[in-house]
């Protein structure tokens, strides 16, 4: 969990590398079907783009289909879903009935004005998916992803605009979920300021404490 920006995308890739677990992107779920232009990337790109979310009775589908993957029957990370409580409320839903309760929500919080710098400087691979970022997080070569060589792109929701509305859509939305999971007593809240490769051994103690 964590705000537009706050490095959800960038951990959740770290620790999978870790753990060997598949990483359940909503949002690169969407990217993909949107780049592909498959019918659920046509409704996505109309929320997208603007950002706006995707209804829930689309995403719940979507999530719904990819738990049910042979894969995530030893356990896996999302990111980006839930955002809304019928969201939250779905998952208690989808994940009793595949038997794999959710075990930790990390929360990375990380103050406005830094999103709006880190957003601002994101580059993301257009091949993997890679996050970069042009100050904090260069690749070795300018232009060009690490790990595949793919060219790396600004998102089209990555602008100042779409990136106010999604900030105002994760306040209303999104943030009361922490509420939720705080009363479950799953929540962990981090510090996001404090660097990638900190920040990821933070996670990782919950994840070993709570497997
Ligand atoms: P999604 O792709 O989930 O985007 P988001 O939540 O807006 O989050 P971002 O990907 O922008 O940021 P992040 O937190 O992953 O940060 P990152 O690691 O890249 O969703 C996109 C859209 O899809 C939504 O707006 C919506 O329309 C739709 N959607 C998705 N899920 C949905 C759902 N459940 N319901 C409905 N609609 C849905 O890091 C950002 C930058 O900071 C990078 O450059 C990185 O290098 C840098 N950085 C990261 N961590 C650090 C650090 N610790 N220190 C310094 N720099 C850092």
């Amino acid at each position: 969990m964590g705000p537009p920006g706050a490095g959800k995308g960038t951990q959740a890739k770290l620790i999978i590398a870790e753990h060997n677990l598949p990483h359940i992107s909503t949002g690169d779920m969407f990217r993909e079907a949107i780049k592909n232009q498959t019918p659920l990337g046509v409704i996505a790109a109309k929320f997208i783009n603007d950002g706006h979310l995707v209804p829930d009775d689309v995403t719940i589908g979507l999530v719904r289909e990819r738990l049910s993957q042979d894969d995530c029957a030893k356990g896996f990370i999302l990111d980006g879903f839930p955002r809304t409580i019928p969201q939250a409320e779905a998952l208690d839903t989808l994940t009793k009935e595949i038997g794999r309760p959710i075990s930790s929500v990390i929360n990375i919080d990380t103050p406005r004005e830094m999103l709006f710098e880190r957003i601002g400087g994101r580059r993301v691979c257009k091949v993997c998916g890679a996050p970069y970022h042009i100050v904090t997080r260069k690749p070795k070569v300018e232009g060009v992803c690490d790990k595949c060589g793919g060219e790396l792109i600004q998102r089209k929701d990555d602008n100042e605009e779409a990136l106010a509305t999604r900030l105002d859509i994760y306040i209303k939305d999104t943030a009361p979920i922490l509420d939720y999971y705080e009363k479950k007593g799953l929540l962990h809240t981090l510090d996001g300021t404090i660097g990638a490769d900190n920040l990821m051994k933070e996670i990782d103690k919950i994840l070993e404490a709570t497997k």
